[in-house]
């Protein structure tokens, strides 16, 4: 009893360990998107400057025109939420538990994170093809959390292939039910392979192959998928390469997203 109850404990610790990595891996892409975001608060709040000093050189004239004030009021006013609604979006990914169930389009993730990828395969010379099935249920998840998951794997997908130099490099990301209650995404690649070593600790937070890597990528993407009720596998190709694939169970009573 005691083993059992011990073992729990070690399991609960870990589940909390890999929450935390969640979170600070989520934080770090935060970092990475400050840019953008910063360059999409600047504009409102450019906006906003610019009818400001319109508005006090109104008032300064002989006769203010007070219809005129107040359209340059509304427009501060709008362009104020605008700004708000940027930085709510931020927060809510800052969050500890800011993750929002919803029903989420995998395909529409898959592009998305293609997407994020293209410009690192494109200059490494690597095809990525999505081959994605059509009238795919829903599944209900956090579609930040879903995505990293694959964009995760398609960075390690793409580091895989860039270190084999072959003409027919290719990455294959896919789509499809399992059967009408669960969707797989699988990420195939022609890449350098995994040891059967290797096999044994991909999913150990820290195990990593490669000289800047810090190992916690298909960690933190499995306790993401199994926090949505699925599982994420590794496979060795019988040619070459790997294969991870997820499943996640669809949505109930999925028909619209
Ligand atoms: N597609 C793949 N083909 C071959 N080996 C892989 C593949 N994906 C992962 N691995 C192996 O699993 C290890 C762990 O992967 P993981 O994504 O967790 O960490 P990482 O890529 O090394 O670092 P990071 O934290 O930046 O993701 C890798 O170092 C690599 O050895
Ligand atoms: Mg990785």
């Amino acid at each position: 009893v005691q083993d059992i109850t011990r073992r729990r404990e070690a399991e609960e610790e870990q589940h909390v360990l890999r929450r935390q990595l969640a979170h600070v891996s989520r934080v770090a892409t935060v970092g990475e998107l400050t840019a953008a975001l910063a360059h999409e608060i600047n504009q409102p709040l450019a906006a906003i400057l610019a009818n400001a000093q319109a508005a006090r050189h109104i008032i300064a004239g002989e006769e203010p025109d007070l219809a005129e004030l107040q359209a340059i009021l509304d427009d501060i006013i709008n362009d104020d939420k605008r700004a708000r609604e940027v930085i709510r979006r931020v927060r809510s990914m800052l969050r500890k538990d800011g993750s929002k169930p919803e029903k989420v389009d995998i395909n529409r993730i898959i592009q998305d994170a293609v997407k994020l990828v293209e410009h690192e395969s494109d200059f490494k010379g690597i095809s990525v093809v999505m081959d994605l099935a059509d009238g795919l249920k829903p599944v209900m998840g956090d579609r930040i959390q879903v995505g990293q998951v694959v964009v995760n794997l398609l960075v390690n997908a793409v580091e895989a292939v860039g270190e084999v130099s072959d003409p027919s490099r290719s990455i294959i990301v896919g789509s499809r039910m399992e059967d009408e209650r669960g969707v797989v995404v699988s990420v195939r690649d022609t890449g350098k392979g995994i040891g059967e070593e290797s096999l044994q600790h991909l999913f150990e937070p820290f195990y990593t192959t490669k000289e800047s890597g810090l190992g916690l990528g298909l960690s933190i993407s499995r306790s993401i998928i199994e926090a949505h009720g699925g599982r994420l596998s590794a496979l060795r190709n019988p040619d070459r390469g790997a294969t991870f694939c997820f499943t996640l169970p669809a949505a109930e009573e999925a028909d619209t997203i």
